[in-house]
């Protein structure tokens, strides 16, 4: 199998493995090495999670480093980038649940510690919850990494695309948004139906994820390949949200299999 090789695309780290599996299993070895490096260091590891089907082979490949001793969850504290509103926690198709079934049931991380946006908060406290969030997370010192995926239409999170200014765009905090149509109708897929799809939810905001320590963004498969293209190559804009990660190049590392990056050139 050929090696994974790796491209400066302007100032952007592009790493473009043969397959998924291998993509996802350099994920893993990055947050382990997160892990391995902040819990000496400070105490603890600051990891933001992401769900999507795309980061469900890094959390097997975390899990099986559990199992096997190679790594622990004792000292990390995890944050959550999303979650539908409104949604129970015991609902499959929330992302709580999705954390539990793909990492927090397998791995030694504390339940207190494992945060993700609460899609059970009254409307009325959401912004209050919201502002809580991004203040735990200053308060343990900001993410030591976050883990990313790309929808379609470029969001990052639930931060869809947006005519804000690229600046202003930046500074958005953790707050309610409105799904876009292009990720309401990629999630007809857990859904079952349009109808069903949930059309808000709590997302992680712009300026919390640039203010990450480090940056992996994990794109796997053909459909990526369009807008991995854009966000890498097209203009600096709120209108394709992981094209902001540009502006913070130097910490963000892409890391892709052959077809998402197919179209690179
Ligand atoms: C979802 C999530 C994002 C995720 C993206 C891609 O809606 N909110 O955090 O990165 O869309 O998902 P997938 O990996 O399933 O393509």
């Amino acid at each position: 199998m050929p090696a994974e090789r790796t491209l400066h695309v302007a100032d952007s780290t592009v790493i473009v493995f043969p397959d998924a599996a291998a993509a996802s299993r350099a994920a893993a070895d990055r947050i382990a090495r997160v892990v391995a490096e902040a819990v000496p260091a400070r105490g603890k590891a600051i990891l933001g999670l992401a769900t999507g089907a795309t980061p469900e082979r890094v959390y097997d490949d975390l899990a099986a480093r559990v199992k096997a001793g190679s790594l622990s969850f004792r000292d990390v504290v995890s944050y959550n980038l999303d979650e539908y509103y409104p949604i129970q926690p015991l609902d499959p198709l929330s992302y709580r649940y999705y954390m539990h079934r793909n990492l927090f049931s397998r791995v030694d991380l504390a339940p207190n510690r494992a945060h993700v946006l609460d899609g059970t908060v009254p409307e009325s406290a959401a912004a209050d919850h919201a502002a809580e969030f991004d203040r735990w997370i200053e308060a343990d010192g900001g993410l030591d990494v976050q883990l990313l995926g790309i929808g379609r239409n470029g969001h990052i999170g639930f931060n869809e695309p947006s005519e804000l200014s690229p600046a202003e765009f930046a500074a958005l905090p953790t707050r309610m948004v409105d799904l876009h149509p292009i990720t309401k109708a990629d999630a007809v897929r857990e859904f079952g139906s349009a109808e069903a799809v949930i059309p808000r939810a709590l997302t992680m905001g712009v300026r919390q994820i640039l203010a990450a320590r480090s940056i992996i963004m994990l794109a796997t498969g053909p459909k990526k390949a369009p807008v991995v293209t854009q966000a890498l190559k097209g203009p600096i804009t709120a209108s394709l949200p992981a094209s902001l990660l540009r502006t913070v190049a130097d910490k963000v590392v892409w890391l892709l299999d052959e077809p998402a990056a197919a179209e690179l050139g």
